[in-house]
């Protein structure tokens, strides 16, 4: 089967004679091909969208909320599907598949209720006989730009707040996982979003990604993947001034001090670091651990990994599935060989898995180093896979500056039993969302999702703070006295 667009209300077969396959990583098995979409394709998504856009933002906020509510109701049903087809073409296991399609379900069901809020601002004027609010309005056509470690979650957490303010959108999905999209397509089309609301364009990110960049009559463009591509993104689309918000790495740490419960931190530095494969922007990738306990925290992850079964995730019995590809694959084990080449400490894992029944997928071992100094580039860049680094420190201060000192701030995780210390490492920890005795991971869809520094720019995805990107603000002043009244002057 090869994908079609939906573009307008129909699904259109790609002119483009370029394709390529949608691989399953837990066994090479093909699932279907994906076209790669041309300009000209994204040119007419944009036109579809444009048409459909005042119309659409004529319908009432609660109206168009409905629409939502259905979909919300259809993914409901259609969760297992979702969840099986989800774990064949991305690889995560099955329950925390499962998991990613509820994360849709809430946020349609979130942003259907946003229909009845979209709240803006009533404030008193400086003048008599006037009256002043702020009110949300639509911004047009939008962009959404979606990675493949949750293709479905993150095309909700884009595209439900740009709908139920009015916009209307072109998306690009992943093409290492468009089946999802393909899914919530059809399932746009079962409640009958009006033709050219919404738009799928599968394809390349040179082509269809700059393409929607460039594009005039798209005005905002949201963005999650990883820095290098955002950086490119952000570069592009301040050519064009577009809005641009970007939700991109992390290097996420749970610091784990000396009176903490080690094991629930155990429990959890397993589920945040080798959940999806370590393939979380806001999965584990550094321990944080006070000497005192380094030792016996050591000894219960080396155990605990050695209960991980790995495998394909359709398996209920597998708790860690493959990669996402072979280059993944490739980069993983790189950074796990400059890691012993900077003298870091092996202390579990380290290898590709090749052999049967790995030899037809992508598969890495759950791996920990330890000794690991905060300088060294396993301690501070994004490895997207299943390695952890252990960082020995002295106190709640140098944790917190070992957390902050990476270059990126998506999430943090402590464990204490002191309030004390926690509510100082809240305050402290440089990062959008931080934890406490929990892991890095776990994001739930009415707050704000995104980071700091060179995690993002500013902009925020999910919760009420993702309809800032979707949204401009409009003051509108009325002025019911009937003579003029010059503000800032006539106010004695
Ligand atoms: C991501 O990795 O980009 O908090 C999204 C979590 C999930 C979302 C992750 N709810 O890990």
């Amino acid at each position: 089967m090869e994908l079609k667009n939906f573009i307008g209300g129909k699904w259109i077969e790609s002119e483009s004679l370029q394709k390529v396959p949608v691989i399953n990583p837990a066994n090479g098995e093909s699932l279907g091909d994906v076209p790669l979409s041309t300009k000209n394709e994204v040119e007419l998504a944009v036109s579809a969208a444009k048409a459909a856009q005042k119309k659409w933002a004529l319908i009432p906020a609660p109206k168009r909320a409905e629409y939502l509510y259905e979909i919300g109701f259809k993914l409901k049903e259609k969760k297992e599907h979702f969840a099986q087809i989800l774990t064949k073409e991305m690889g995560k296991v099955i329950e925390e598949a499962r998991g990613e399609v509820q994360e849709g379900i809430d946020m349609a069901f979130y942003m259907a209720g946003e229909g009845r809020r979209l709240f803006g601002e009533t404030t008193p004027s400086e003048l008599a006989d006037k009256f002043a609010m702020s009110v949300r309005s639509p911004i047009g056509v939008v962009g959404l730009i979606t990675p493949w470690n949750f293709p479905i979650a993150i095309a909700t957490w884009k595209s439900f707040p740009a709908l139920v303010a009015g916009n209307t959108f072109v998306w690009k999905p992943s093409i290492e996982t468009p089946m999802m999209a393909y899914e919530l397509g059809k399932i746009f089309e079962e409640v009958g979003l009006p033709d050219g609301v919404a738009n799928i364009v599968f394809g390349a990110g040179t082509e269809v990604g700059t393409a929607l960049i460039e594009h005039p009559d798209v005005k905002v463009i949201s963005f999650t993947g990883s820095n290098a591509t955002g950086s490119k993104v952000a570069e592009l689309g301040g050519k064009h001034l577009k809005k641009v918000s970007l939700e991109m790495g992390g290097k996420n740490a749970v610091i784990v001090m000396d009176d903490a419960d080690l094991k629930l931190a155990t429990e959890a530095i397993i589920w945040s670091a080798f959940g999806t494969a370590g393939q979380r922007c806001t999965a584990c990738s550094r321990v944080i651990v006070h000497k005192d306990v380094k030792n016996e925290l050591e000894e219960m992850l080396v155990e605990a990994i050695g209960q991980l079964t790995i495998g394909d995730g359709l398996d209920p019995t597998v708790k860690v599935g493959p990669v996402i590809n072979k280059s993944a694959l490739e980069k993983i084990h790189h950074y796990v060989q400059i890691g012993k080449e900077e003298g870091a400490k092996l202390l579990v894992g380290g290898n590709k898995l090749s052999t049967p029944p790995f030899d037809k997928g992508y598969y890495f071992e759950p791996t920990v180093f330890t000794d690991v100094k905060n300088e060294m580039t396993i301690a501070q860049e994004e490895i997207f896979g299943p390695v952890v680094s252990i960082i020995e420190v002295n106190s709640l201060e140098e944790a917190v500056e070992v957390n902050n000192s990476v270059k990126f701030g998506l999430s943090s995780s402590i464990f204490s039993q002191d309030v004390n210390k926690i509510f100082k490492a809240q305050r402290d920890l440089d990062t959008g969302i931080v934890y406490i005795n929990a892991g890095t991971t776990g994001a739930e869809i009415h707050l704000p999702f995104g980071g700091t520094k060179g995690t993002g720019n500013g902009h925020r995805d999910s919760g009420q703070a993702a309809l800032d990107v979707y949204t401009e603000w409009k003051s509108i002043y009325v002025d019911y006295s009937g003579k003029l009244q010059r503000a800032q002057i006539d106010t004695e």
